[in-house]
């Protein structure tokens, strides 16, 4: 398998799945096959999967329920959409993997950081990303710009204060420490083209290393 796994990570408006879109387009005219997905999504059973966990009407929704449903939404796009396109050479840039889980789940939900990446394992076995990029923005302005996207869709963790929110930040800046090697963090407040190119240079780096690594 010589295909790159890229994920984007971050709270609500950081402004992650923009920048994929045109980091995609950038990538596509300098030669390189990419797909892009998200995650929980990207496929028919895990978008299944995420009408009913980010339905707004489920609040009552137990959160180790939340994380299993999160980790089988993944297991299946996985193994339907991400292996193969990596086993094929492709870029995948995939909007959300694990850290999502462990930031949200593991530590702004409470379950465990530890508990939950131990629960991930199950569902990945231990394919993780070769590079995150992690979209750093303060959660009071990420809420700020949502407020102002008319065309996003309102979901069920939209409903939670700004305390899970911070809660949320504070875990990625705990996962920025842990898994150093994989995730860089990018200042996502300038101007999108600056944060575009940013994101770009660093997943070219990336790139670069590991075709070096392989030769
Ligand atoms: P999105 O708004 O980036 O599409 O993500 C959907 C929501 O799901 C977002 O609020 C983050 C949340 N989420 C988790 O809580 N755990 C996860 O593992 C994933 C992938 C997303």
């Amino acid at each position: 398998m010589s295909g790159q796994f890229i994920t984007f990570e971050g709270g609500e408006g950081a402004g992650k799945t923009t920048v994929l879109k045109a980091v995609a387009d950038q990538l596509e005219k300098l030669g390189y096959q990419v797909i892009t997905t998200r995650e929980p999504g990207g496929i028919e059973i895990a978008e299944k999967i995420r009408n009913i966990i980010l339905n707004p009407v489920y609040t009552d929704m137990d959160a180790r329920t939340e994380a299993l449903l999160y980790a089988a939404a993944r297991r299946q796009h996985l193994v339907e959409r991400v292996v193969p396109a990596l086993d094929d050479d492709q870029v995948v840039l995939c909007d959300r993997f694990i850290d999502s889980s462990l930031a949200y789940q593991g530590y702004a939900r409470g379950l465990g950081i530890d508990e939950v990446y131990q629960m991930n394992q199950f569902a990945i076995g231990n394919k993780m990303p070769d590079l995150t990029l992690f979209f750093d923005i303060a959660p009071e302005e990420g809420l700020k710009r949502i407020s102002l996207n008319n065309k996003r869709e309102k979901n069920r963790l939209d409903l939670e204060q700004l305390s899970f929110h911070q809660s949320v930040y504070d875990a990625y800046m705990l996962l920025l420490e842990r898994f150093r090697d994989r995730i860089v963090s990018i200042d996502a407040s300038p101007k999108l083209e600056i944060v575009v190119e940013h994101s770009l240079d660093v997943i070219l780096q990336c790139i670069d290393k590991n075709a070096f690594g392989q030769k």
